[in-house]
């Protein structure tokens, strides 16, 4: 596996690989990687040629009052885990590297946003948009990989995608779990050990949900009400939202239909979590 921190030598690379007619697939990361990004090379490995991971916290995704700092980091351990998983190319650029001047422009999503994690972190998906529409642009991959863990995420890179004309495919990867249920996250070791405890009623919760709409029921503020109920008496983080929208348009639905996600996001001291399910209602 080879290690790259420049943008030329990333790009000579590329090059190179593309003469061989080489499917390059994408699967970028902020690093601190567990099974779940892991899964996403394997994913990538099945169906392309060459694999390239990017390991970049970026800042232009995270509010002032986020955990850009705090943000789990440990480049040694990432590099190992990445070559094991078979990834040819680890793309590790610093934050001059990829924003050596203040950017002239970035790319504003008006879609989609005004729910969910876009609603609770105004200019978090304008941050990520930029920085995936520029890592797009160096790595001019084939097809690129991203985890329906981040179901808003893959919304908008869709858009992005539809939008700029990129000539790649997008594919979205199911969530990994603990065995516990709690979705395997970078953010996870940010958790107390009392928080880490709780935290897997997250899931339960929307196995709630998946259970009384299985039962029949199509009220969203109704199935809401339960959830909200069910994550007070577990005493879990502070609920940040908890949402029921049609899926992918992230609309609100009085009664549900069709294909519907259920998506919470909480708030613990030092880390927040998100998950989500996404049901389809025949
Ligand atoms: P990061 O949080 O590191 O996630 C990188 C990729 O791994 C994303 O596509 C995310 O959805 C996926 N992922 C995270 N947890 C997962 C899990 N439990 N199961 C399956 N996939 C999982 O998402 C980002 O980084 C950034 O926003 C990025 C796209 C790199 C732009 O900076």
């Amino acid at each position: 596996m080879k290690i790259i921190e420049t943008i030329q030598e990333l790009q000579t690379i590329i090059k190179e690989v593309k003469k061989n007619e080489s499917a390059v697939g994408f699967v970028p990361t902020m690093g601190f990687l567990h099974e779940g990004h892991l899964s996403l090379v394997e994913q990538a490995q099945k169906e392309c040629d060459f694999v390239v991971m990017s390991i970049f916290v970026n800042p232009l995704q995270f509010g002032p009052n986020e955990d850009f700092d705090r943000y789990p980091r440990n480049f040694e351990r990432d590099s190992q885990l990445a070559k094991n998983a078979g990834v040819d190319l680890l793309f590790y650029p610093n934050v001059t590297e990829m924003y050596p001047k203040e950017p002239a422009m970035k790319v504003i999503v008006h879609e989609g946003v005004d729910v969910l994690c876009g609603k609770s972190r105004p200019g978090h998906f304008d941050g990520v948009a930029t920085v995936v529409l520029k890592l797009f642009n160096m790595v001019t991959p084939d097809r690129a990989y991203f985890g329906m863990k981040d179901a808003q995420q893959v919304a908008v890179i869709e858009k992005l995608i539809r939008d700029f004309n990129l000539q790649m495919t997008l594919v979205g990867c199911p969530t990994l779990r603990e065995e516990d249920g709690l979705a395997k996250s970078s953010r996870n070791v940010n958790l107390t050990e009392n928080e880490r405890q709780v935290a897997p009623s997250i899931y339960k919760s929307l196995q709630l949900a998946e259970e009384l709409i299985i039962n029949g029921e199509r009220q969203a503020e109704i199935i809401k009400d339960k959830l909200i109920k069910y994550l007070e008496q577990n005493r879990s983080g502070n609920i940040d939202y908890i949402e029921l929208l049609s899926y992918p348009e992230l609309k609100h639905q009085k009664q549900l239909e069709g294909k519907v996600i259920i998506a919470i996001a909480q708030q613990y001291s030092k880390a927040r979590l998100i998950d989500n399910i996404v049901i389809d209602i025949k």
